[in-house]
């Protein structure tokens, strides 16, 4: 579980507005709920023979004797509130979510405690029109985060629930017949859970996978025709993908489409955002039914993935534009006073306003430590003659002598300029 320090806060509040903006843009709203749910929640959606489920909640007891478990992922409190306030009732609903979850797994880079997800959800929409959707929102995110030609798109469709359990007796025989090469962990998947054998990472398991039965080609006709319907509406937008026919998914809710976008940049923990439809979960927890589709896309990697890359602006820096300074006490009332004018003129503007006095050197010394491109200084001449001295603390430029009365327009063709450089 990390800490965000202040030199990192600014490149996820980058992030998390662009992200606010376009989902603003697609019709989405934002749903907050609770970090904790019941147990039987989790345990029902995600399901019994998962990984998360079986060991990665945190779970306790609270002091009614309920079992409560902090979050894992977003979309079961999501059906459940949409539920409990009735969000569902012969209505479509596209919602929108962030915050943290939290797995117990090994941690490492990437991979967290404690990490924090952007999910959107869209319910009552049955067609692969909206499957669609949420993937060109997540493809302009990538836009214009500078990520696409960083990402792959990866789909796959699971079926109907029929034609994913005739399938799944189909690979347990072809396990059955290899079961030599089966690792530890996938024989003791071949009862509990099989599907997910396919998403092995064991090297020496991949030739034997490679060959295994697909289930793209075991389809229900209803499921085949939309998994078309997506990739022709996905063409005709220019979105490139690849089937990967192994991608499973390790949560139990999803039938039909489910797909990743993937990058090689990361490392191991190279998914960035997955997500698909999960039709059934509304009516199995005992609502009527309704189809649904969504994504969660993890802030770490992403950020990760800005940082690795270089793509971080220079706005996601955090860094002052400004840092007025006061060279002695005297000056102090004028200074906090012009500070709170220029922030009323020019809100873009990152100001810092030197606080706490010292001597002549040591506020220069703040100043320069700042980060701030620009300090304005007033001292005893300045004030006397109406003026102010702006000082460049990053490039080598003469200092100017401002009258206060033009401040504003040269601060703001300076900043103007400067972000157009
Ligand atoms: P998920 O694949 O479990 O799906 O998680 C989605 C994303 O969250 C992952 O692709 C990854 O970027 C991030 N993530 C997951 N676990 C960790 C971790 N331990 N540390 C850092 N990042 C992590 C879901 O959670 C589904 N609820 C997605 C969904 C929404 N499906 C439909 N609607």
């Amino acid at each position: 579980m990390n800490d965000l320090l202040p030199d990192r806060s600014a490149l996820w509040q980058y992030f998390e507005g662009k992200v606010q903006a376009l989902t603003q843009r697609y019709g989405y709203a934002e749903i907050r709920t609770p970090i904790v749910e019941q147990t039987a929640l989790f345990a029902r959606s995600i399901g019994e023979v998962t990984d998360i489920v079986e060991k990665e909640m945190y779970t306790f007891e609270d002091r009614n004797g309920d079992s409560l478990t902090l979050r894992p992922e977003g979309t079961a409190s999501c059906v459940r509130a949409a539920m409990e306030h009735g969000l569902l009732h012969n209505q479509t609903q596209r919602l929108w979510y962030q915050g943290p979850m939290f797995r117990h797994e090994r941690p490492q880079k990437g991979r967290y405690r404690q990490f924090h997800q952007v999910g959107v959800e869209a319910f009552g929409l049955e067609g692969p029109d909206i499957d669609a959707e949420v993937i060109l929102l997540s493809a302009r995110l990538w836009r214009e985060l500078g990520l696409s030609d960083h990402v792959t798109l990866e789909l796959n469709s699971l079926g109907s629930s029929e034609a994913r359990a005739a399938y799944r007796d189909k690979l347990v025989a072809y396990f059955e017949q290899h079961r030599d090469q089966l690792d530890e962990d996938s024989l003791r998947r071949l009862t509990s859970n099989p599907l997910r054998i396919l998403d092995s990472k064991n090297p020496d398991m991949a030739p034997m996978l490679a060959d295994a039965p697909k289930l793209m080609d075991h389809l229900d006709d209803a499921s085949r025709e939309h998994f078309e319907g997506l990739t022709a509406l996905l063409q005709a937008a220019g979105i490139d993908y690849v089937i990967n026919p192994r991608l499973v998914r390790g949560l139990d809710y999803y039938g039909r489409t489910v797909f990743e976008w993937t990058t090689t940049a990361l490392g191991s923990q190279g998914t960035v955002c997955a997500g698909g439809r999960y039709d059934g979960l509304v009516e199995q927890l005992g609502g009527k039914p309704t189809p649904a589709v969504g994504f969660a896309m993890g802030i770490e990697r992403l950020v990760l993935l800005l940082e690795t890359l270089e793509l971080v602006p220079d706005s996601a820096l955090g860094e002052l534009d400004l840092y007025v300074l006061p060279l002695d006490d005297v000056a102090t009332t004028q200074a906090m006073l012009l500070a709170e004018r220029i922030r009323s003129e020019l809100p873009e503007l990152r100001l810092q306003l030197h606080c706490g006095g010292g001597s002549f050197k040591s506020r220069i010394k703040k100043a320069d430590k700042s980060g701030a491109r620009l300090a304005l200084l007033l001292g005893e001449d300045e004030l006397e003659a109406g003026r102010a001295t702006l000082k460049f603390l990053r490039e080598e430029r003469e200092q100017m002598s401002l009258d206060q009365g033009a401040l504003i327009d040269i601060l703001a063709s300076m900043t103007a300029s400067d972000e157009r450089a």
